[in-house]
């Protein structure tokens, strides 16, 4: 994880690096730092904590390299933030991805009499480079880029070159293209702001920028094009715009999200013998729900795999299977991970993807982007819904069909003017410590969608399993102290879900139920209801989203925590 930024050009490098690193922040957030170039001798402020706590020391200069950190070698501390300096003060580098052979590194550095000043894997990249440097940085970057081990994006400048060398092996880094300025980027929220020309550097490349010039080559030494792209999206899609939330403000967007997303083409011209979808995390619920999907509208065996699990499972694969990779960053490193595997067999790939030029997407061999636009939040909403309707979509199309659902962008309205009703009961409930949700067959995959959002934002234990297995264990602990949220819509198992709600009820549990609108019975048995519109019995997970993730959301806004960047998290998981 972590994000990286680096700006060569005629402005302050030290305001566009802060401004950059707080759209990154996103990508780690518990440590920051900042290394400029001026007057021929290098610069550094690195501190624990947030992006903010740069503020207070301005540094000047019109080149630099900025971090923000997500602590995977080394607990967050100042002396682990980057930028990393070598012990000369000549070269500073700051770095996003795991350097495998670090101790190795080390130990061979330390011979050397080099002195550490950080517990991170990262820092022996800084060495390394001055160890190789004979009065060309790229040279001396191309050299230690054989000596490494792992994923990196890695940025480098030096005290007395208005250049900045950036390399990429397998985490994202992204090229500015500005006017008398250029720029490295983990990602293009970062430079938005000043340009919509980017270049999406390959694994293997190496690239140099000066204020107007940029070179890229391979790990060989060989020249590579500029391939220039125009980014679609504009700043102020990256920006709260009054909301007091990235998350919230990422909810109400929702309507606008659908409509998009229904426009979106799926097209297949054979039919696979078997789908495996791979995801993580949430986008993890959105393949369960595909799992479901696929398998009662298109009648082709489906299987879903936890990105992280796939590649050691040994899946079974064959070259008229289809693989389905389902990201909203498109650099998560397991699903990645997944796509390489299925590449060894030969088999097909479709990714859905929300980020437009994310390495899964350039590594899968077809790729549908999801119209949920630029999401910031952690905890993902608008991507999520796309996401599901992607698997409606994808169920469809491969029983040659065109999913459609008239006033869906309507239905998404009305039900988000359920925030306030969804206020009042967090308002109840925010104070309980344990949750169960619960809900059959494709609303299952919605159960545990809202239970991770509760975790993730609320910071509270929440459990999901289908309806019918609450007597199978879990319900030893349903009490007066651990409310289920029910998701009961009035579909072909509502009988079923309603004896399961009345087994809690039984047991003095409190119950939330989501029901459909109309339903009066259900009252009977729950202590809330929260009622949706009805609908087609298999559309309602299309509906439940939204509710959930107002509750989780206003669950967490009671409890007063940072709901755009929950503790120990980070957006984009790029390492194992
Ligand atoms: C969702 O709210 C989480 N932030 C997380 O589980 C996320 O869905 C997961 O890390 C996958 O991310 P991706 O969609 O970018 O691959």
């Amino acid at each position: 994880m972590c994000g990286i930024i680096g700006y060569v050009g005629f402005k302050e490098a030290y305001d566009i690096i802060v401004t950059g690193l707080k759209q990154l922040e996103y990508r780690g957030y518990d440590s920051a730092g900042i290394c400029t170039q001026h007057s021929q001798s290098l610069h550094l402020v690195k501190y624990k904590g947030r992006v903010e706590n740069l503020q207070q020391s301005k540094i000047q200069g019109t080149l630099g390299i900025g971090h923000t950190r997500w602590a995977t070698h080394g607990k967050p501390s100042d002396n682990n933030a980057h930028p990393f300096v070598d012990s000369q003060n000549q070269f500073s580098i700051v770095h996003n991805g795991i350097i495998e052979n670090y101790l190795e590194l080390k130990e061979e550095l330390r011979k050397d009499h080099t002195q550490f000043t950080s517990d991170t894997d990262s820092e022996v990249i800084v060495h390394l480079i001055a160890k190789y440097y004979e009065g060309d940085l790229r040279d001396a970057v191309l050299k230690t880029t054989k000596r490494l081990q792992g994923s990196y994006a890695f940025c480098v400048i030096d005290k007395n070159h208005k250049e900045i060398i950036g390399a990429r092996n397998g985490s994202p880094l992204i090229i500015g293209v500005g006017k008398n300025e250029n720029f490295f980027a983990s990602d293009v929220s970062a430079v938005i702001e000043y340009t919509k020309e980017v270049i999406y550097l390959n694994d293997f490349e190496i690239a140099k920028i000066t204020k107007n010039f940029i070179d890229i080559i391979d790990f060989e030494g060989n020249n590579k094009p500029l391939a220039i792209q125009e980014v679609e999206w504009d700043i102020e899609q990256a920006q709260k715009q009054g909301y007091k939330h990235f998350m919230i403000k990422e909810i109400m967007e929702q309507p606008k999200v659908v409509e998009n997303q229904l426009k979106v083409q799926f097209d297949f011209g054979s039919k696979p013998k078997t789908v495996h979808i791979v995801a993580c995390g949430g986008a993890g619920f959105a393949g369960v729900l595909g799992e479901y999907l696929i398998e009662e509208i298109s009648k082709i065996p489906t299987k879903f795999y936890h990105g992280s699990e796939f590649r050691y499972r040994k899946p079974i694969l064959h070259e008229d299977d289809l693989v389905v990779a389902i990201s909203q960053s498109g650099e998560t490193a397991d699903t990645l991970a997944a796509i390489r595997k299925a590449k060894e067999s030969n088999t097909k790939t479709l990714a859905i993807i929300n980020v437009v030029g994310s390495t899964i997407a350039r590594e899968s061999d077809d790729v549908i982007y999801t119209r949920a636009g630029p999401e910031i939040s952690v905890a993902s909403t608008k991507a999520f819904l796309a996401q599901i309707l992607s698997m409606y979509q994808l169920a469809y199309a491969l029983k040659n069909e065109v999913f459609t659902f008239q006033d869906y962008k309507e239905i998404i309205e009305q039900l988000l003017q359920l925030d306030e009703q969804i206020k009042q009961l967090a308002e109840k409930y925010f104070k309980y410590q344990n949750f169960i949700y619960i809900g059959r067959n494709r609303n299952y995959a919605i159960a545990l969608e809202g239970a991770l959002k509760l975790k993730e934002i609320a910071y509270i234990h929440a459990e999901a399993y289908p309806s019918g297995e609450l007597k199978h264990g879990p319900l030893a602990l349903v009490s007066e102290d651990m409310p289920t949220f029910a998701i009961c819509p009035q579909d072909e198992f509502y009988e079923k879900n309603f004896s399961n709600i009345q087994e809690v009820k039984a047991r003095n549990g409190r119950v939330i139920s989501l029901a459909t609108e109309g339903d009066e019975k259900i009252n009977l048995i729950s202590d809330d209801v929260i009622y949706i519109p009805k609908v087609d019995s298999i559309l309602y997970p299309l509906l439940e989203t939204v509710p959930l993730h107002l509750f989780a959301y206003h669950i967490a806004n009671f409890r007063e925590n940072d709901i755009d960047k929950p503790r120990n998290l980070a957006k984009s998981v790029t390492v194992e």
